[in-house]
């Protein structure tokens, strides 16, 4: 099983220093945002990683060069502009081509080890696998919402307004060597971008996509308040107590 990490993107919710620094740079507490996802896959049994960004490309490899440091084999892909998830991770292809992967978006932090669920997708051997976790109502709105009944997902809806569950994909998804082919089959969506929503859903309707519930906390770090907030779980994770 091969690593995907997707790094790239406008960053646009971090304006202004997104203009001049990649967010996936940018800290969650002690270290820069993209060694979280990192780490989890190293930490699931995944060593050879493909790291896909844009323009910032050379400041990522001045940062990570060859993974080693984080316990993976580190190779670079560039997407060029902004195309949407599902088009950087075709980014991907030449370097995982024929393995099934394990994508992590650069902005994700988990908590818990993501092995067991990675093992259960090898024994899957097919289709693909996400991993989803309850949040608030209000909090679903910004995510993928997946519609789950009896032990199966029926569909996901991205960013709903009126959400079906309080079940948000969160940005890790295992797939099947058929993910390339796949992909080339979709159609950007209205904002002009090749939806991971859309990918995962044609998994759904030929009943090969298979789900977890995370135990562990989760928290996405791509916007001001969701940055914070990871960097405070992550603090009292290495057991930082803050006085007042
Ligand atoms: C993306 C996906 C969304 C998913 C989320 C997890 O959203 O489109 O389905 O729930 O990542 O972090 P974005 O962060 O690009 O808005």
């Amino acid at each position: 099983m091969k690593g995907v990490v997707l790094a790239g993107g406008l960053g646009t919710r971090f304006h202004p220093v997104t203009k001049v620094v990649n967010k996936h740079l940018l800290d969650v507490f002690d270290e820069p945002m993209v060694f979280y996802p990192i780490r989890t896959l190293a930490q699931a049994g995944i060593r050879d990683v493909t790291l896909v960004t844009g323009e910032d490309i050379s400041q990522f490899k001045r940062l990570l060069g060859d993974g080693s440091d984080l316990g993976v084999r580190l190779s670079y892909s560039f997407q060029e502009g902004e195309r949407g998830i599902a088009d950087a991770l075709s980014r991907a292809e030449a370097l995982v081509h024929g393995h099934p992967i394990v994508v992590i978006l650069g902005d994700n932090i988990f908590q818990e080890d993501l092995g067991p669920y990675v093992e259960a997708f090898g024994d899957q051997g097919k289709g693909a696998r996400i991993l989803l976790k309850r949040v608030s109502p209000e909090d679903a709105r910004r995510f993928g919402v997946a519609d789950v009944a009896d032990g199966k997902i029926l569909g996901i809806e991205e960013k709903p307004q009126a959400p079906r569950s309080d079940l948000v994909v969160t940005g890790c998804y295992m797939y099947d060597d058929r993910v390339f082919e796949i992909i080339r089959t979709l159609v950007p969506s209205p904002r002009g971008e090749l939806e991971v929503t859309d990918l995962n859903n044609v998994y759904i309707q030929e009943h090969t996509m298979t789900y977890d519930a995370l135990t562990g906390w989760w928290t996405d770090a791509g916007t001001p308040a969701s940055k914070l907030k990871a960097s405070i779980l992550v603090a009292l994770e290495k057991g930082v107590t803050f006085h007042r």
